[in-house]
């Protein structure tokens, strides 16, 4: 079984990178690299790669190298775009930092975030869909009775949600949604928890809170990912929409959002229902859309605790799956992706000419 560190005649380059971590590997176990035509190159990477013990990962690594070939081939790739997609990529890297992902933006607008939270949340006729989580939840929301304001006094148009679980005692909600500007309070430079609120489920299922009516945002788009979607001719706004995030003993964590209609002015220039209809990142589903409706009664707004004489009402229910029933449909989706890929013996045929040097 020789080892890389056997071989004769090592460089000082190739001992110091053995030296400082480069991994020892037994060459028996490295696959002979034969045909590297373009129709041979593909498995050779794939059979290189085949040697991990990490079974997931090298199901993962194949199919990706597989579908990253296939794309290039398909598009017949230029060295020009191959550069452009490398220096975007380095951009979009560059401008990461703490408080910023650019990449995780990169995947909302190609739409692999929310098809990662399908593939990972699959539910089941008439139970409560989930949908992305976004960026701006944090853990420390107050925790307010049912019926009190997650928002500051003054804020928006007042609105009331409410609704009930199916039936779920003592479900955690946390909630959180944008201020009249269109901006949550974790961007502002002096964070104050604002029209965000953790709250629990009454004996009976049941959940209301007021809040204020949020308003369509625009997603980060001075970076590289905003001037991508300026070349493809897109816009960079996400409907108005009220996160929810569940957490019961029982069930399954679950996240998802509800974007409400108004009837409003506000969609003058641009109808609320086009947003909904084309979310930068593709977080609306047909079933978290809920009408808003406006109730014009002063005496049952005061009787909630509005200063106004007139609120917004948002009625929606939630359906939670128990832990077992999530893993079951999990198993599903796994199970029927597992058998769509194809396992390939990686017959490398045709021949080359390797020098080997004799000692
Ligand atoms: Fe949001």
């Amino acid at each position: 079984m020789p080892k890389l560190s056997d071989v004769a005649h090592l460089g000082k380059a190739v001992t110091d990178s053995l030296q400082r971590g480069a991994p020892d590997i037994d060459m028996d176990t490295v696959p002979k690299m034969l045909d590297l035509s373009a129709e041979g190159l593909t498995d050779n990477v794939i059979a290189v790669n085949a040697n991990t013990g990490n079974q997931r990962q090298k199901l993962v690594m194949e199919v990706l190298v597989r579908h990253l070939h296939a794309f290039a081939s398909e598009v017949a790739l230029t060295t020009e775009e191959w550069k452009t997609a490398i220096e975007f990529l380095t951009k979009t890297g560059q401008t990461c930092s703490d408080i910023r992902q650019e990449f995780i933006l990169l995947s909302d607008v190609f739409g692999l975030s929310a098809l990662v939270d399908i593939l990972n949340h699959p539910k089941p006729e008439g139970a409560t869909e989930s949908t992305l989580l976004g960026p701006f939840f944090v853990e420390d929301a107050k925790t307010i009775s049912l019926g009190e304001s997650i928002a500051s006094e003054g804020k928006g148009e007042p609105m009331l949600v409410r609704g009930r679980g199916n039936p779920i005692m003592r479900c955690m909600i946390d909630t959180w949604e944008t201020d009249q500007d269109g901006f949550y309070d974790t961007q502002y430079t002096e964070y104050e928890n604002d029209c965000r609120g953790r709250l629990y489920t009454d004996a009976n299922g049941r959940y209301a809170f007021r809040g204020i009516l949020p308003v369509a945002y625009p997603i980060p788009n001075d970076g590289p990912v905003g001037q991508l979607l300026r070349t493809m001719h897109r816009h960079v706004f996400r409907p108005a929409h009220l996160h929810f995030s569940f957490v019961t003993a029982s069930s399954s964590l679950l996240r998802r959002f509800i974007s409400g209609v108004t009837s409003s002015s506000r969609g003058r220039h641009i109808s609320v229902d086009q947003l909904i209809g084309s979310d930068a990142v593709f977080g609306v589903k047909s079933s978290l859309i809920v009408e808003t409706t406006r109730v014009t009664d002063p005496d049952e707004a005061r009787r909630l605790g509005f200063s106004s004489d007139s609120f917004h009402l948002v009625e929606y229910d939630f359906v939670l799956l128990t832990k077992e029933e999530a893993a079951f449909e999990q198993a599903k989706v796994r199970h029927a992706a597992s058998s769509r890929i194809v396992h390939p013996q990686v017959e490398v045929v045709g021949t080359s000419v390797a020098l080997r040097s004799l000692p």
